[in-house]
């Protein structure tokens, strides 16, 4: 279920605009078009955005290799700005950027510009083989949390499509799944973009991990009649106090969790902590058009001239987290002071 390949040094990503009614594969050798993909959606999830975002720069270094250096620098640096300029909100795209601009930085000086192409392209392709190795440990570590035969409610899709394979809190799902822990799966329809129906509910029935689809406003009554175990979620960035800003709703459920006394987890890779905030308070949170609140596809579910607010995220503080699941391990209560100690 990977949203990308990196074949013949050109990128391919699944239009998930179009999932799951159609699987159809785009071919992209321009950065500039990759960055649109990340604008637009067709690829999103933050460990996903990040990956795409490297091999964007992968095809820059390509397209500009018969430039001076200088020249070639330059180009680097302005298709940086603008893949990094596609999404405010999920750091992974930052940190995959930055980790680029690193490995020119540190080598620029003692190589050729075709050189320096490879060590790029080198670099994507390590990012995103790193990133399915990431989310096998970080599902290795979740599914220790989950108990036999745990009802499971996640929201939004952090799974195999918002990664580069196999998922954050999907994959921790898809671990507890591989012990025969006989898990079920509540996925939340995920308004407005509606992840959860069309992204989560078709990745989990493709791997036939039990599922059962929800709409978003049927959380509380669930916990309410016992049938929610636990919630686990991804994260689009976590401050260093251990808050989470994910999808849009994910807040409401650790309410939700909170009043039910239900565990809420949040599986992150350590690419997505962004220790320079120190709150959620801090992390920009992306507003996207009111289009996607008044339409779904191309119908109008609302009068066409509707005012609507569409924040993409929100932040859940993180007293209303039971744990953080990453690759190294489980943070337990997080809070400035546990995850200074962490780290
Ligand atoms: O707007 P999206 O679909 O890019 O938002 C995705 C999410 O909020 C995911 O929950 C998050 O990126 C975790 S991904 C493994």
């Amino acid at each position: 279920m990977r949203p990308m390949l990196w074949e013949n040094r050109r990128l391919k990503l699944i239009n998930q605009l179009l999932l799951p009614n159609k699987e159809e594969w785009i071919e992209y050798s321009d950065y500039e078009d990759v960055a649109l993909a990340i604008k637009n959606m067709i690829v999103r999830g933050a460990p996903a955005i990040g990956a795409t975002a490297a091999f964007g720069l992968a095809l820059a270094a390509l397209k500009y290799r018969n430039l001076e250096k200088d020249e070639f620098l330059e180009k680097i640096d302005n298709a940086a700005k603008i893949l990094a300029n596609t999404r405010p909100t999920a750091v992974n795209l930052f940190w995959a950027i930055q980790r680029m601009r690193n490995l020119l930085e540190l080598n620029k000086d003692n190589f050729t510009v075709p050189e320096l192409v490879e060590k790029i392209v080198r670099e994507a392709e390590t990012i995103a083989e790193d990133d399915v190795q990431i989310n096998k440990k970080m599902g290795a570590y979740g599914a220790t949390l989950i108990p036999e035969g745990a009802q499971i409610y996640t929201h939004c899709n952090a799974g195999a499509l918002a990664t580069v394979d196999y998922g954050t809190a999907l994959g921790v799902i898809r671990s507890a799944h591989e012990q025969n822990k006989n898990i079920h799966v509540y996925a939340g329809e995920t308004r407005p973009y509606l992840q959860g129906s069309r992204l989560t509910t078709f990745e989990l029935m493709k791997d036939n991990i039990p599922v059962t689809l929800v709409t978003d406003n049927m959380a509380g009554f669930l916990m309410k009649q016992g049938k929610v175990h636990c919630v686990i979620v991804g994260a689009d960035r976590v401050a260093a106090n251990g808050d989470v800003a994910n999808k849009i709703g994910t807040y409401s459920l650790s309410v939700l969790a909170k009043e039910h006394n239900i565990p809420f987890y949040v599986a992150a890779p350590i690419s997505t902590i962004d220790l320079q905030i120190d709150s959620g308070d801090e992390i920009e949170i992306e507003e996207r058009g009111t289009e996607e609140v008044i339409k779904v596809y191309d119908t109008f579910i609302a009068p066409k001239d509707a005012v609507a607010y569409h924040p993409a995220f929100d932040v859940t503080p993180h007293q209303n987290i039971t744990a953080i699941i990453t690759e190294k391990g489980i943070i337990h209560k997080p809070s400035k002071e546990t995850m200074s100690s962490f780290f």
